[in-house]
């Protein structure tokens, strides 16, 4: 038996909701955080446009719930919501504090605007949050003694006690494989934290970088934990259409600071759509931008700032104006074409506001959860203010239970076993699973659905899993199967969710069933032998600790 790496808490996810709740709980905890490629890696350092909250005398925090719950088509979570937007200031107070460089005007910071906000209050470091955000976070991870980094280590199954035949459930660690050496280690703490991003890969388009497979969706929805509304895919309206362009984002905020979408004759078409033409929330202009190039047959439609003068936009938008022009495209002069793509899964773990989930132990923070903010349909910018109040929550709750009580180092855990694997000889099945998945997921559990669609993504998920089970208990294991295996498991949460859903609402629209029903419910789904008596909530979690494991 190998040794384990013991800490007090894993972190897995290096993204804005992994590097908060470690850096909240460095002071008094042993911290691992893992990345399965760089730190850089996953959506946090590709965020452009910025982080919603209330920082403006004259905005006020309804005013954010309100624009939120209708976003979210009347879907979200009344506590989820004001959980989140009350705690929105002490959240971005806390990240100047860690030293991010939010841009900055005569006023005090810049507030740009997005779609679906009734109010400027999207605070941001010119076109390039995510990066400013991240590089902060990282470099104080980096120096904090604490914590200990392991990049290319990407978890592949949680292990707890219940896995292990033990009595009273809870997770305890987790398999991970350094990709770069192909040894698969057991990390064991008392505290597991998913932070692991969303999956926005199950699309064959998409704004997402590498690595947004749903790993931790997957993960623990085969350690027991329900998952809730994965039919929710946010299609951003608005990613470069270039042959070489791959997956760049045109942020939101450019229709905020003026932009108008046209169709390829240079018409406008918003306003047909809907009142606040390109300011309308995105599951509309997605769905708008959709219909007009099915309907004209075209590859794109455009966006144009080039009425703004030049100083403006180059100003507000140099990573835009420079990338762009990589491409040949003058944004100062000419209109960017542009199409929608998978941007953010608005379902996932299922957990409550310190990011609580259904096993002990288990946290899921940031994109990977599913608290109800979001309802039907993310509201822009409400993503990186999550992950940062809900690291901040998360670490709040971990930090009054008592750690040192809850060590588990005794716990012997069996080795990962590849003694009945071979090395594979066939890695073509694995790019070829790949790009079926991604491409039928496209085509068929896209941004406008059919039952019929629904059905055929049912039975071709159905036959990759089996050949997908097949090869994985049988060659050793690799990211890019792990990875190919998440993705076939979240793809078919994403399809049973719609399957489920008899209406069109937020983000989820079917030619079957086009209007949204009376009632608003979840689409939640719970593992089969999960144990609904002993569904443990978060103050639940907190009196069976200290009554069991303190005894
Ligand atoms: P991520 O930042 O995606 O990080 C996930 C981490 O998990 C990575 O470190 C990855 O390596 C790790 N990981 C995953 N699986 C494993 C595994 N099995 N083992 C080990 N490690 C693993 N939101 C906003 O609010 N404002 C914006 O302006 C904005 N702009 C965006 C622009 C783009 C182009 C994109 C793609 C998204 C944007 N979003 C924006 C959404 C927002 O960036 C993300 O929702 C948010 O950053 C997610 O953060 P996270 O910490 O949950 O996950
Ligand atoms: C954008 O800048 O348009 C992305 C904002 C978001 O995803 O919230």
């Amino acid at each position: 038996m190998t040794e384990a790496k013991n800490y007090d808490v894993l972190v897995i996810g290096s993204g804005a909701a992994g590097l908060t709740v470690a850096l909240q709980l460095a002071d008094t905890a042993r911290i691992a955080v893992l990345s399965k490629s760089t730190l850089q890696a996953g959506s946090t350092w590709l965020a452009q446009g910025g982080i919603a909250a209330v920082l403006d005398p004259e905005d006020n925090c309804d005013s954010h719930i309100q624009d939120t719950w209708v976003a979210g088509a009347f879907l979200s979570k009344r506590p989820a919501i004001e959980h989140t937007i009350r705690n929105g200031p002490p959240a971005i107070q806390w990240l100047i504090q860690q030293g991010v460089p939010f841009t900055r005007d005569q006023q005090g910071y810049h507030l740009t605007r997005e779609g679906g906000h009734s109010h400027r209050r999207i605070i941001h470091a010119a076109d390039a949050t995510g990066r400013a955000v991240h590089d902060v976070l990282i470099r104080n991870t980096l120096t904090h003694e604490n914590i200990d980094i392991y990049e290319h280590h990407i978890a592949i199954d949680l292990i707890t006690r219940r896995k292990l035949g033990l009595a009273e459930n809870r997770c305890i660690g987790a398999y991970v494989l350094n990709h770069q050496t192909s040894h698969v280690s057991v990390f064991k703490a008392p505290t597991v934290i998913l932070a692991t991003g969303g999956a926005s890969k199950a699309y064959l388009y998409t704004s997402n970088n590498d690595g947004t497979t749903g790993d931790g969706i997957a993960m623990a929805w085969r350690a027991g934990c329900r998952i809730a509304n994965m039919e929710f895919n946010q299609f951003h309206p608005t990613c470069l259409y270039h042959p070489k362009a791959k997956s760049f984002l045109i942020t939101e905020a450019l229709r905020g600071e003026g932009g108008i979408l046209k169709l390829p004759d240079g018409s406008r078409f918003m306003h047909k759509f809907d009142t606040r033409e390109e300011l309308a929330p995105r599951d509309i202009v997605a769905r708008a931008i959709d219909h007009e190039m099915k309907r004209l047959g075209c590859d794109c439609v455009y966006l144009d700032i080039s009425h703004k003068s030049s100083s403006f936009i180059k100003e507000h938008f140099p990573t835009i104006y420079e990338r762009c022009l990589d491409f040949g495209i003058d944004i100062t002069r000419e209109p960017i074409p542009v199409v929608p793509a998978a941007h953010y899964t608005c379902g996932g773990i299922v957990s409550n506001e310190y990011g609580c989930t259904d096993i002990p132990g288990l946290y899921a923070i940031g994109e990977t959860a599913f608290t109800g903010l979001h309802g039907a349909n993310r509201l822009a910018s409400n993503s990186l203010l999550e992950c940062v109040v809900y690291g901040r929550s998360a670490a709040q709750h971990i930090s009054s239970l008592p750690l040192s009580q809850l060590n588990n180092t005794n716990i012997k855990i069996p080795d990962w076993d590849e003694s009945q694997v071979t090395d594979s000889d066939e890695d073509v099945i694995i790019s070829h699973n790949w790009d079926e998945l991604r491409r039928f997921m496209w085509d068929y559990v896209g941004i406008v659905r059919t039952t019929k669609r629904l059905e055929r993504a049912k039975h071709r998920i159905h036959l990759l899993k089996q050949e997908i089970a097949e090869y994985y208990s049988n060659y050793k294991i690799s990211r890019d199967l792990i990875e190919l295996r998440n993705l076939a498991t979240v793809a078919e949460l994403i399809i049973l969710c719609a399957m489920q859903r008899r209406e069109s609402r937020g983000l989820h629209f079917t030619k079957d069933y086009p209007e949204q029903t009376a009632e608003a419910s979840d689409t939640l789904i719970a593992p089969l032998n999960f144990a609904w008596p002993d569904s443990v909530r978060c103050d639940d979690t907190l009196k069976k600790l200290s009554n069991d494991e303190t005894d």
